[in-house]
């Protein structure tokens, strides 16, 4: 038999949940710093890496906003991402949906249009060389208030063509999904996706306000679903894909240890549940190493395994025809597995 990890990189993935700004690596960051003359309140990669000792998710954030001071021109935008769809090419990952946060930039005086250049730049050239294929979804953020979030998605929509989604990220608790309804409608109404992170550190009833307010087509981490049995018949009926981030669980203390996650038993009763990497420059893994993670810690058969690669393919915006594709791709994939 090959090995599992030979299996788990063989299999065509999307990665549907990654912040491009949570790729960023130390010694990107540092060498960055010193491109600019921006001054970071660490001394070296060891003493930053020393401060990626998270309690909870605003403890994550407060670094992660802190550093992205760093990213200035449009140049860094784009070796920020090749940097992280080179690895996830690398890794098996056929399809990517990236998250970037627009405020964090424009706040700073980095112009919305800096950001998308570089970004669109680096995915164009992955599908070139890789023929890796992207959507790019602007995410709000839930702590600042919903008229900047109006003016941000104007933004946005003078980016149409290369923008596909708007999701909802940052600080989750006593900022639920309903804040931000008029801004998701006009979304909507202008023909963008929607997604928003509802349930990794909030409520179950952030999962069902976002379903039924925001009208989301998926639901970024969503795993506190498990505490609201009639939410997970419905996410089970309804085929609604939770964007779940292992290792970023464990990071933020969602759940103290990766043999209890709750992954499986999603998996097991039917929802369709996918594994992505988050931050993966500041939780420990890339995709790979997430998947590598559940399937040692919990345990998760080959067929399993396949359906998480299938459910990230179900779960994506690529068209049907696509779809049919890399499904029949996993397909043969899995049977080839079964066949050592
Ligand atoms: N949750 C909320 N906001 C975020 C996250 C997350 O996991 N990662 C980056 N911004
Ligand atoms: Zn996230």
């Amino acid at each position: 038999m090959r090995s599992r990890e030979a299996y788990v990189r063989a299999l065509p993935k999307a990665e549907l949940h990654l912040h491009i700004e949570g790729t960023l690596e130390p010694e990107l960051a540092f060498r960055l710093a010193q491109k600019h003359g921006v001054a970071l309140p660490y001394a070296d990669v060891a003493e930053l890496r020393a401060a990626y000792d998270f309690t909870d998710l605003q403890s994550f954030l407060d670094v992660y906003y802190a550093l992205a001071d760093v990213l200035q021109d449009a140049d860094d935008f784009y070796e920020l991402a090749l940097s992280y769809l080179q690895r996830a090419h690398e890794q098996g990952v056929v399809h990517v949906e990236i998250f970037f946060d627009p405020q964090t930039h424009t706040a700073r005086g980095v112009a919305f249009g800096t950001v998308v250049e570089g970004l669109h730049r680096a995915l164009i050239e992955a599908e070139r060389r890789f023929g890796m294929t992207h959507r790019l979804i602007a995410c709000f953020l839930r702590h600042l208030s919903a008229a900047d979030a109006m003016l941000t998605l104007d933004e946005v929509l003078a980016h149409r063509e290369i923008i596909a989604a708007v999701g909802l990220d940052s600080s989750e608790v006593g900022h639920p999904p309903s804040k931000f309804a008029a801004v998701f409608e006009i979304a909507r109404e202008q023909g963008l996706f929607t997604v928003a992170h509802a349930g990794e550190e909030g409520p179950p009833a952030y999962i069902h306000e976002a379903l039924d307010v925001l009208a989301v087509r998926r639901i970024d981490h969503g795993v506190r679903c498990e505490e609201d049995a009639e939410l997970m018949r419905r996410l089970a009926r309804e085929q609604i894909a939770l964007t779940v981030c292992p290792l970023s669980n464990v990071k933020l203390g969602v759940f103290e240890r990766i043999e209890q996650h709750n992954l499986k038993r999603l998996l097991e009763a039917g929802l369709r549940v996918t594994v992505n990497s988050d931050d993966p420059a500041y939780f420990g893994g890339y995709l790979l190493e997430n998947y590598l993670a559940v399937e040692r810690a919990l345990g998760l058969t080959s067929e399993q395994l396949a359906i998480l690669a299938r459910n990230s393919i179900e779960g994506s915006f690529l068209d049907a025809a696509a779809k049919r594709r890399w499904l029949a791709a996993i397909d043969e994939c899995a049977r080839a597995e079964l066949a050592y």
